[in-house]
């Protein structure tokens, strides 16, 4: 097994979960003895950026579930063993905005795929490996879009192109992920204030360190 850390942030879109980490990086690289690297899925490395490029775009609207559930495992396996694996195997924590449960939550309970094969295909991509901890910012769909919306900012994507029923079945996915694997991941009230948001995160990865 590997010897850094590895943690994982999770949430529906909209929730904040990517500012939060922002916020919390300073103290993170204070405390932990090695280096801490943010990285996200899809993503973080060359290949499943542009992978990430083909799954987001707004004109693939023609794109069948299964395909996109099959990019999205082949982005976490690239991003996986070219660089999750060899950071943590340097003592390193790692920090993935997003990891094995947003395919549960958007292409199972979302996409309504089976959820006994997502986890085969989450399996097999990661030879088993999951975080020591995962943060689930939950936020109320409306709440989400309404943000999304305000953010002008942030890149507008396929995903968040799509209805309000399938972000509310979204939510509902990771809320019962949570229940499933209480031990794993540990939900947060995305909807408080700001700082009490950073609060809670900082106290649940502290008691990691
Ligand atoms: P982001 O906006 O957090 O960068 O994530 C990109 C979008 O991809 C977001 O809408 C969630 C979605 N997504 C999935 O549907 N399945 C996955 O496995 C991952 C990693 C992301």
């Amino acid at each position: 097994m590997s010897k850094g850390l590895l943690i994982s942030i999770e949430g529906p879109d909209g929730a904040g979960k990517t500012s939060v980490l922002e916020a919390l990086l300073p103290r993170l690289k204070e405390v932990y003895p090695g280096q801490v690297i943010t990285t996200r899925e899809p993503g973080g490395v060359a290949i499943s950026e542009q992978i990430r490029e083909v799954i987001l775009d707004v004109d693939n609207t023609a794109m069948d579930a299964k395909t996109e559930l099959l990019l999205y495992i082949a982005a976490r396996r690239q991003h996986l063993v070219e660089k999750v694996l060899p950071e943590l195997e340097k003592g390193n924590m790692v920090i993935m905005d997003r990891f094995i449960d947003s395919s549960v939550a958007y292409q199972g309970a979302g996409r309504g795929l089976e959820q006994t094969e997502i986890a085969w295909l989450n399996a097999y991509a990661t030879d088993g490996h999951k975080p020591d901890v995962t943060l689930l910012f939950d936020v109320d769909s409306e709440t989400g879009l309404k943000r999304i919306a305000a953010n002008g900012e942030r890149e507008v994507n396929r995903l968040d192109l799509e209805k309000l029923d399938m972000h509310q079945r979204v939510r509902k996915g990771y809320l019962d992920l949570a229940m499933v694997e209480s031990e794993r991941i540990k939900l947060i009230d995305a909807s408080q204030p700001f700082d009490k948001v950073i609060e809670d995160a900082w106290q649940i990865i502290k008691s990691y360190l």
